[in-house]
């Protein structure tokens, strides 16, 4: 799609009827990020992720998916510590997920990893920039990459993921002009997400393009849907309709004949 120019549509899913959606709108890949952690289980951050909450997270998304590419985020801590535990657990993700590819962050420093992933026949999707497995070390979401130093080792790290065989990377949060460079400099198809419109592909956060968080915003998430309200909306009628007996009314009752009724002992 790279080659051709054509653009790679991305986004993330936690569960099947979200996924179903997804796949049928023709997303070509589907994230299964730990962001699954502050998205859905309600943790601060990603951290406290672990594998078994994404192999079960994983599951869920493959039963709504016919047709995208599912990665699934290899969470923190599961592949730092060795390159053994990186190959045990993102094959965990293959085998017992069914996601057909995984992600991880960091790039010179996990390019052994990616390497030996590779070897052993696990796609590698790499993620540099704002990368939110680092949050203790660098501090919440803020620009990555803005000085030359800082630049440099993106743009390094990003030849260094290519090199050592993944197949994209994603960019999250870096200066438009920097993502411009680096997608023209590698022939991996670069995944933004905060760094402009001339990436190879676009990913989103599926809660902040349909607004479920109402707190959340970020100035490169841009809101397709407010469900958020929607759903708030169509909670609070319920609870009132119920409340004053509007709701269920005997169409929304089963039927039963009188005569089974006789006769029922009411002691
Ligand atoms: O976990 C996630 O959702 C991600 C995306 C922000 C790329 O890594």
């Amino acid at each position: 799609m790279k080659e051709e120019g054509r653009k790679i549509v991305c986004l993330t899913a936690y569960d099947t009827p979200t996924a179903r959606l997804v796949d049928e709108a023709g997303i070509d890949l589907i994230l299964v990020g730990d962001s699954l952690g502050n998205n859905v289980l309600g943790y601060p951050n990603t951290l406290p992720v672990t594998m078994d909450d994404m192999v079960r997270h994983c599951q869920a998304v493959m039963r709504g998916v016919a047709r995208a590419l599912v990665v699934a985020d290899l969470p923190f801590l599961s592949y730092q510590t060795s390159v053994e535990d990186a190959v045990r657990n993102a094959g965990r993700l293959i085998k017992e997920g069914g996601v057909h590819a995984v992600k991880l962050e960091g790039g010179t420093a996990m390019a052994d990893t990616v390497r030996r992933l590779v070897q052993v026949g696990i796609p590698v999707m790499g993620h540099l920039g704002w990368t939110p497995q680092s949050l203790n070390l660098y501090g919440r979401a803020v620009v990555r990459g803005r000085r030359h130093d800082t630049a440099q080792v993106i743009l390094d790290d990003a030849r260094a993921l290519q090199e050592a065989g993944a197949f994209a990377v994603v960019l999250e949060v870096i200066p438009e002009r920097l993502a411009n460079l680096i997608t023209d400099t590698i022939q991996i198809p670069t995944i933004g997400i905060g760094a402009g419109p001339n990436c190879d592909g676009q990913i989103l956060i599926v809660h902040d393009l349909l607004g479920l968080d109402p707190n959340a915003s970020y100035r490169h998430a841009k809101r397709y849907a407010d469900v958020g309200r929607i759903m708030r909306d169509a909670f609070a009628t319920y609870a009132d309709e119920v409340r004053e007996g509007l709701f269920p009314t005997h169409e929304h009752s089963y039927a039963m004949d009188e005569e089974e009724l006789e006769g029922l002992d009411q002691a």
